[in-house]
């Protein structure tokens, strides 16, 4: 390092340095993610506190962080980017993309205007324009990278805010249901809809909204003076996996004149496999959609997206300008995110994306995705071909839930009983499973969507449920 007190430059030999150092670091830590239990120690209370201190005041040789980081604190998480991780909803975490922030970072370019880096700004456009294409959506679409699905749910929810309500909010109605994602409620009360204008909409016996409870709710609403404005669908819940009937909501909400926005952070990319677009029947018909590339496309955290049906909705909500920044020459031709978006100074979101697919083409997402279906679709039959598993229903896309039965046994009984299945199939380390409780049932769930999860975790899931379940 420099003896000049006052620089913060690296030669490029340091830089160089550095760089080699965390690549060997990361790919170690790749190689041997499958040998690791999946689900890391994360009782780390007293390692935290230690944690804590004040900034230094000198540095210190880089290569003493990275042990530490690599050694001890990466490993005390959730086994997220391990192959047998089929738990919550699995991120992803492609390597190119992580080359791809690298880049981001380092070249360090402002994509907050058009003008400023007009190039990876259309790079970052061409990205949500294949999204839109791939969804079925029309070409007036507009869309914003977020940085998950929250932020999306909450974008979606200013632009019907502006449509349907005006400067004048108390009165509107949003419409979700128990299983909707919980970031819808919190987006809701970021653009200022409480609790007592959300309305939790009847389900079906498969969890999924039930139109005619919808419209009867709309209908209620609107005789009690109030204004129904935003309807949440799911293409695919948390949960279980259920899939609201979206063509029907979709005609619902047109004949009452409501916002129909599908939540697709699970789902949605699903529809980029032809066959399978049958399962989400009338997602294109949305006024606006939320994916999450960190989920269904196997992007690392902090990449959510959000389409638009009709851009110049996003555009009303957001676009507003300043003396001292330049426009866009032709906004209908080129994308400008600030004007789609509520940031102003952001790095390139877009880039690992982007590189993601030019590096393996769209053709291997859509294989496996498929192969992600086939494979849930294969655990779900050979579990519940296992003695003492209840299926809850086929799954709907990748993910399903089971509980265990037993003869004579109460409510109760079961729960613990599913409960303790599934923490003595994680403890084995193969594979991570976790649940949720559903109207007093506790239900295990499996979710294949990491990239990683091929037959072997399958195979891995079966022999461990099976040998958990004969363990009574
Ligand atoms: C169905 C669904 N919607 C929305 C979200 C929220 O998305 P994010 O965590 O990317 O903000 C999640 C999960 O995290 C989800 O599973």
């Amino acid at each position: 390092m420099s003896d000049d007190p006052a620089n913060l430059e690296l030669t490029t030999d340091e830089m160089r340095r550095l760089g080699a150092g965390a690549l060997e670091h990361i790919v170690n830590h790749i190689a041997a993610l499958g040998r690791q239990p999946v689900r890391g120690d994360v009782d780390a209370e007293a390692l935290c506190r230690a944690l804590c201190g004040p900034a230094p005041e000198e540095g210190v040789p880089f290569e003493s962080i990275l042990d530490p980081l690599f050694r001890e604190w990466i490993p005390r998480s959730f086994g997220t980017p391990h192959p047998g991780y089929l738990a919550y909803i699995p991120g992803g975490g492609l390597y190119p993309a992580a080359v791809a922030d690298f880049i981001s970072a380092a070249t360090n370019r402002y994509t907050g205007v058009w003008l400023a880096a007009p190039a990876l700004v259309q790079l970052e456009a061409n990205v949500l324009e294949w999204f839109r294409d791939w969804m079925g959506f029309p070409p007036a679409t507009r869309g914003l990278l977020t940085t998950g699905g929250s932020m999306a749910a909450f974008n979606a929810i200013l632009c019907a805010r502006e449509r349907h309500l005006g400067r004048d909010v108390r009165p509107g109605v949003l419409y979700a249901t128990a299983h909707t994602h919980h970031s819808v409620a919190k987006a809701a009360k970021l653009a200022g809809v409480f609790d007592d204008r959300v309305r939790h909409v009847a389900v079906d016996a498969q969890f999924r909204m039930r139109p005619d409870a919808l419209a009867d709710a709309i209908a209620a609403d609107r005789a009690a003076g109030l204004q129904p404005f935003f309807v949440v669908s799911s293409a695919g819940t948390t949960n279980t996996g259920a899939v609201d009937p979206l063509d029907t909501i979709a005609d619902v909400c047109a004949s009452a004149q409501v916002w129909h926005h599908v939540d697709g952070a699970y789902g949605a990319f699903f529809h980029m496999v032809p066959a399978l677009r049958p399962l989400l029947a009338g997602l294109p018909r949305a006024d606006s959609l939320t994916l999450d590339p960190h989920k269904g496309l196997f992007l690392p955290y902090g990449t959510g997206a959000l389409l638009v049906r009709d851009g110049d909705a996003l555009r009303a909500v957001h676009g507003m300008s300043a003396g001292y920044l330049p426009g866009t020459p032709d906004p209908e031709a080129f994308y400008d995110p600030s004007q789609y978006g509520p940031e102003l100074s952001r790095g390139f979101p877009g880039l690992r994306i982007w590189m993601c697919l030019e590096v393996f083409g769209a053709a291997r997402f859509r294989a496996a995705l498929a192969e992600k279906r086939a494979l849930a679709e294969q655990a779900a039959a050979r579990l519940s071909a296992l003695d003492g598993i209840v299926l809850h229903a086929p799954p709907p896309l990748s993910l399903f839930a089971f509980h265990v039965t037993r003869p004579g046994a109460t409510l109760d009984d079961e729960n613990r009983a599913t409960a303790a299945l599934l923490e003595r199939v994680t403890a084995r380390g193969r594979v991570m499973l976790t649940g949720c409780t559903v109207d007093g049932r506790f239900f295990g769930r499996v979710c294949v969507l990491s990239f990683r999860t091929r037959q072997a975790q399958i195979d891995a899931c079966v022999e461990d449920v099976a040998a958990a379940t004969s363990f009574r």
